[in-house]
């Protein structure tokens, strides 16, 4: 008997084919950044060191850059930052995946690495949002090098999940602790509560039910996507990304956020106890799903889409019209420290650093600083009161009253303007790439990810204000 077909490969690589023109030709494409070769591209899945080699999956449909069923596009690195794409990992078609292959992670145990991922079935029917007709199986994968499937298997069938939840539970995260392995999965409640779901197993092949791990109120979210669990310089640390988390003054501005919260975990009952409340892990416009994973430096490594689902309505990514959309934004590492968890670019993106120029903000002149793609770092002596850089045709960075905002101009396409409250401000460190910007604040304690779109040689970098200190600049190699 012949095996369904899910999948239609012909249509999908002619369909790619025919973006890759447009694809290629398009300024906006990133200098330095991991992008989809052509199409969709949304949450970095199964991170991984093996073997000295990193990996990187993700969520793509390379013949849509509107989305679909996703695949899991596959790259390497041996440094982290120049990545190599390789043939797609997995598609959406078997029974238990035809409508997606989504979010999930990875494990390495004796030598091959496993993935846990959730197998998206919608079927007919029931549309309605909360039991929307869905299936979301947890689905595990052994493979011996990352490239290769040895084995892709149903391990929590849809119909196994617990009594209260919708048909939203998904998003698979394993790690291992004292020789014992934990499954975390995001889900959402009937009464429209953010939850995440624990499961324990001693093989990674048979798995428990073991309860709540965490879970928020009608406030935080209806629903909590891409959990996340580890610990860093000695503090437990839970990131997930909450639909629907109700905006306050500051924070949670974007229709959906990403955010943490520090506690301790009772490994006994297997729960997460809250020490603080949530916190935001980024504040510009494009930032979701992240995923973490350590490597064999001990480095505790996020990944992240510089991307959002379900965007303002009043933002149009120009980069639709040219055959893709979305990126990741830089790996971070992250550790606890000063009571928050700090984000830093990792260090070896200075190898992609061209010559040094090095300025006192005083003798600085409105003239003296032009690029697109480069780092900048702005170290102040006599913290500012007031302060301005503008760059790239029309985005700014301020720092008055008390309040840092980032405010875009025409080539935000749509988005204006987010602002965070600081204290005092001690340092700006600003990756800019062809579309897209990374403004990291007081080394690590904030940082805004956005994409930008200028026009082509709007490079002016403007500076005004008070304050004394340094400015450093580097043109970054391109990686691609
Ligand atoms: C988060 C998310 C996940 C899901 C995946 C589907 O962006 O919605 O919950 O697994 O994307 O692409």
């Amino acid at each position: 008997m012949s095996k369904k077909a899910y999948i239609n490969w012909k249509q999908i690589q002619a369909a790619q084919a025919k973006l890759k023109a447009s694809v290629e030709a398009d300024p906006w494409r990133l200098s330095y950044h991991q992008m989809p070769e052509t199409g969709w591209l949304n949450d970095p899945n199964g991170a991984v060191q093996f073997d000295g080699v990193y990996h990187l999956y993700h969520q793509y449909v390379p013949q849509d850059p509107k989305g679909g069923a996703t695949h899991w596009g596959h790259k390497t690195s041996t440094d982290m930052v120049h990545f190599k794409d390789e043939e797609i990992f997995m598609s959406p078609d078997q029974a238990f995946d035809q409508d997606g292959v989504y979010s999930g992670s990875a494990i390495v145990l004796n030598d091959k690495i496993h993935f846990f991922y959730t197998g998206n079935v919608k079927n007919e029917g029931d549309h309605d949002y909360t039991f929307s007709g869905r299936e979301q199986h947890t689905v595990h994968v052994v493979s011996p090098d990352g490239f290769t499937i040895e084995s892709r298997e149903v391990i929590i069938p849809h119909s196994a999940y617990p009594e209260g939840f919708t048909d939203h539970i998904r998003d698979p995260k394993v790690f291992e602790l004292n020789g014992k392995y934990y499954l975390i999965l995001g889900a959402r409640r009937r009464t429209n509560v953010g939850s995440i779901l624990i499961y324990s197993s001693t093989n990674l092949y048979d798995w428990e039910y073991e309860g709540v791990f965490l879970e928020g109120d009608e406030d935080q979210g209806y629903m909590w996507e891409c959990p996340d669990y580890f610990n860093v310089s000695g503090k437990d640390i839970a990131i997930f990304s909450p639909q629907g988390i109700l905006p306050t003054t500051y924070n949670y501005h974007n229709p959906h956020a990403a955010t943490y919260l520090t506690g301790q975990v009772n490994w006994e009952e297997l729960k997460f106890q809250v020490e603080e409340d949530f916190r935001e892990l980024d504040h510009g416009f494009d930032f979701y799903a992240p995923q973490t994973f350590e490597d064999d430096q001990g480095r505790r490594i996020m990944w992240v889409w510089m991307g959002i689902g379900d965007t303002q309505p009043e933002y149009n990514n120009p980069t639709i019209a040219r055959g893709w959309q979305h990126a990741m934004a830089l790996p971070r590492e992250l550790n606890f420290e000063d009571g928050m968890l700090k984000q830093r670019p990792l260090v070896e993106y200075q190898t992609l650093r061209g010559q040094e120029q090095s300025y006192s903000l005083t003798e600085l002149s409105s003239d003296t600083l032009r690029g697109e793609v480069y780092e900048l770092l702005i170290d102040f002596d006599e913290r500012p009161k007031d302060f301005e850089l503008q760059l790239r045709q029309d985005t700014s960075v301020t720092y008055q009253d008390g309040e840092l905002t980032l405010r875009h101009g025409e080539s935000g396409y749509g988005r204006r303007k987010r602002t965070l409250p600081l204290e005092s401000l001690s340092q700006l460190h600003i990756f800019s790439d062809t579309s897209s910007l990374e403004i990291f604040v007081n080394d690590g304690e904030a940082v805004f990810t956005s994409r930008v779109y200028p026009d082509a040689n709007q490079d002016k970098i403007q500076i005004t204000g008070n304050g004394t200190g340094k400015v450093t600049y580097w043109d970054l190699a391109t990686t691609t």
